[in-house]
């Protein structure tokens, strides 16, 4: 934004102010200036995924970053991916899979999940694929290295890899 103008932040499509406040995390204004309380709150300190969202399509820990870092980028949460009306692929796979027990982690999953396999898309490589030469699959091993930032209480990763692997194949396909 040029001098002068209003710092906002897009989320899901629209324009929110960034706090007036620089110490609010991008965690924080999601869930309580935004009232999006998908994002969850687990660690506030980087190590469970919990709060992972999309900025500008790439998946970052929302407790990790500042809101006022983040004028004029566009934030995806789990409630800009779909609805319970028309939930998004991804969305779909976890409910089709039984790929949670209480939910909590869940949202991080699906945000983290979905821009992973645009990560594997794009060529980036893991430490699990980084001896790989031409076309990088999603293995289950593959997956589970990338979705490592994301921790499940509950100990649903079974079905967490199936659901992911689903989609990975229907993007392959
Ligand atoms: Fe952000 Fe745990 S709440 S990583
Ligand atoms: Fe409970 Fe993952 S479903 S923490």
């Amino acid at each position: 934004n040029s001098e002068g103008a209003q710092a906002t932040i897009g989320i899901n499509g629209s324009q929110h102010p960034v706090p007036a406040d620089p110490r609010v995390s991008l965690l924080d204004m999601l869930r309580h200036q935004v009232g999006l309380t998908g994002t969850k709150k687990g660690c506030d300190h980087g190590q469970c995924g919990a709060c992972t969202v999309l900025v500008n399509g790439v998946r970052i820990n929302s407790c990790l970053t500042l809101a006022v870092m983040h004028d004029g980028d566009e934030v995806t949460t789990i409630e800009g991916l779909g609805t319970a009306e028309k939930p998004s692929a991804m969305q779909q796979a976890f409910v089709d899979h039984d790929a949670y027990q209480c939910g909590y982690c869940t949202p991080g999953q699906i945000c983290s999940a979905t821009a992973m396999l645009e990560e594997i898309a794009a060529g980036w490589p893991s430490d699990a694929s980084e001896n790989i030469d031409g076309p990088i699959e999603a293995s289950a091993d593959e997956i589970r290295e990338r979705m490592s930032g994301n921790i499940c209480r509950c100990g649903a990763y079974a079905n967490i890899v199936d659901a992911i692997r689903e989609q990975a194949k229907g993007d392959a396909a």
